[in-house]
């Protein structure tokens, strides 16, 4: 029987068991994975994530549209920040953008050395379930989280990744059992949760409140975006 993991961190992933043979799914609700699928599923044609603001910006002059925040605020000079409707914008269609965020990218680009990165959020969650189960590996789920720190958002997806998949995947550790739990005490009401949670808090500050509400909606896109290690971008 094929495993299903959680990593509720980065600062974890050392300890996780080695994910070379594994799908790693990444995920960062709030708001960078999101942003993500719901831009692949609106026709950009790819997005290159970047760790480095610095660099992201220079894609500019290789014809990318740039992408990016800091904190949750959009980083100055920017085309556009990370909000998933900035992603869902026609004028994106067919346009490359290079993205850098706080956690997001970092997180994806922490595990280049896995067999294959996928992007998940509750906007793709089926279509990435019924990736996984027609492709039969090992999974695991890695929580972009904020600052190396856990939260509830992305504890929640990869728990609702287990409920879905724990009829054929083992579950792996106290922490893929542990959000599982969680996701299943909250799913009625998932927006109650996560009104008390610290990024909600800063976004709402930030004014971002709709994107808190989109970011939560289920099933959006049929879409499994993918990190193309040989070109480094996700299709
Ligand atoms: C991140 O990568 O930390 C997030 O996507 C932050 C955000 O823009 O909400």
């Amino acid at each position: 029987m094929n495993k299903i993991d959680v990593c509720l961190s980065p600062a974890l992933l050392q300890y996780a068991n080695p994910c070379k043979n594994s799908s790693v799914v990444v995920v960062d609700i709030l708001r960078a994975t999101s942003s993500m699928v719901a831009g692949i599923g609106s026709g950009i044609k790819h997005i290159k994530p970047v760790e480095d603001a610095v660099i992201c910006s220079n894609f500019k002059q290789k014809g990318y549209v740039t992408a990016g925040e800091r904190n949750g605020e959009k980083i100055k000079d920017f085309d556009i920040g990370n909000s998933p409707y900035e992603f869902m914008d026609k004028s994106l269609h067919n346009k490359k953008v290079a993205m850098t965020t706080t956690n997001g990218t970092k997180a994806i680009n922490s595990v280049y050395d896995c067999e294959e990165i996928i992007i998940g959020a509750f906007l793709n969650i089926k279509a990435v379930v019924k990736y996984i189960l027609f492709h039969s590996k090992d999974i695991l789920v890695l929580c972009a989280g904020w600052k190396n720190r856990f939260n509830i958002e992305d504890t929640l997806f990869a728990g609702a990744l287990v409920d879905q998949l724990h009829n054929k995947y083992e579950i792996a550790s106290d922490a893929a059992l542990s959000a599982c739990e969680l996701y299943r005490s909250q799913k009625e009401d998932l927006q109650t949760i996560m009104s008390k949670a610290s990024h909600s808090k800063r976004l709402s500050r930030l004014s971002q409140k709709k994107d808190l509400e989109f970011c939560f909606k289920f099933n959006q896109f049929n879409v499994v975006p993918k990190l193309d290690k040989t070109s480094g971008v996700i299709y």
